[in-house]
């Protein structure tokens, strides 16, 4: 059994990208490993944000993951925010880090393009972000991370510095690997499917929210870009973006893109989004429905109270740890 841990931002409503690509897995992954699954508020403000907004978006993104299939019987949840130490060791890992890994984060630029194109300011935190994201990791020892593709170089820079920690100070921290799902790692854009689908995308027929009601569902789908061709056909390279709605369809039915191919053979597209529309839908709306029940319910407060009491236990022998062999504080 190994250890896993991973985190979704609460910057507003999540994808089925953020579904397909990390929740989905994650729920397969508790029954065979101990897990830790966190809502990372300190990395959402690294972006501005609305004080209430950002209160409603953490409860709600922790009722998500309860409403997706995360058993608090058998994995932790929690707010990254209440363990302190993930802060402290941010800290300390910043100190180890270089300007120049870190400038070279394609995430970075990307969002702080987007920042300036917006007139907005780009805080130090967005350019420090992988490294909060490293403490995360390497602060309970763990041996797995489930994310999508974009998060890749992040987790290249978290071993860098758990690597560079336990040369210079002497072994302290598991190096992580990365896991990546074969299939739905990058969910793309439904109009620019050379682009990957995200929750920032000004363009809302770009994305298919888990809070979109079914008919919008069915509408962003029946429109979503495909070609010219007329086959049902897997071509991630040529043909984007019917490819990108097979793997959709393929992630959530457990069907093989082979046997979709097949199935659809001699149909045209119209035939396919409709179908792919319905599952879907019959995948998000029961999600939706236990999201509003579980919050009507409070019982979201007491999962994180016992996440995060959980979590401390094992974060604070940790930094204890990783102070001692800085050298910080007086010794006792
Ligand atoms: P975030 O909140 O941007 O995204 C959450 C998860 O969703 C995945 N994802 C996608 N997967 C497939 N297709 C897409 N179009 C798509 N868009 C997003 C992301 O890869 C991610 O797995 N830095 C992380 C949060 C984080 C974290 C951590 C993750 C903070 N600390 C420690 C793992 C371990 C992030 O911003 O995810």
């Amino acid at each position: 059994m190994a250890r896993i841990l991973s985190g979704i931002q609460p910057s507003g409503v999540l994808t089925l990208g953020n579904y397909i690509g990390a929740l989905k897995n994650f729920v397969k992954l508790q029954n065979e490993h101990e897990c830790l699954f966190m809502v990372v508020d300190l990395h959402a403000i690294t972006v501005p944000q609305d004080r209430l907004a950002l209160r409603k978006n953490i409860k709600e993104l922790a009722a998500l993951y309860v409403a997706c299939g995360i058993d608090p019987q058998k994995s932790i949840l929690f707010v990254q925010s209440e363990v302190p130490a993930h802060a402290e060791l941010s800290w300390i890992l910043t100190c180890n880090a270089s300007m120049g890994e870190l400038s070279r984060m394609t995430q970075f630029k990307d969002k702080s393009a987007k920042q300036e194109s917006v007139g907005g300011h780009i805080s130090a935190g967005l350019f420090s972000y992988p490294v909060l994201m490293a403490a995360d990791v390497i602060l309970y020892d763990v041996d797995m991370v489930p994310v999508g593709d974009d998060q890749k170089q992040h987790m290249e820079l978290t071993r860098d510095l758990a690597e560079r920690f336990n040369a210079r100070f002497g072994e302290t921290f598991k190096v992580p690997e990365v896991y990546i799902p074969e299939q739905g790692a990058r969910i793309m854009s439904l109009q620019e499917p050379e682009k990957k689908m995200s929750k920032s995308d000004d363009n809302s027929k770009n994305i298919i929210l888990l809070t979109d009601p079914p008919n919008t569902i069915r509408k962003k789908i029946k429109s979503a870009i495909t070609d010219s061709e007329t086959t049902i056909a897997y071509d991630p390279v040529n043909r984007k973006g019917i490819s990108n709605l097979l793997e959709i369809y393929a992630v959530i039915t457990g069907e093989p893109i082979d046997a979709l191919v097949t199935k659809y053979e001699g149909k045209g597209y119209g035939d396919f989004k409709s179908d792919l529309a319905e599952v879907v839908v019959a995948e998000i709306e029961p999600i939706q429905q236990r999201q509003q029940e579980i919050l009507a319910s409070g019982e979201i407060d007491d999962i994180l109270d016992a996440g995060r009491d959980a979590a401390m236990k094992m974060a604070v022998r940790k930094i204890s740890k990783v102070k001692h062999k800085v050298g910080l504080g007086r010794k006792r």
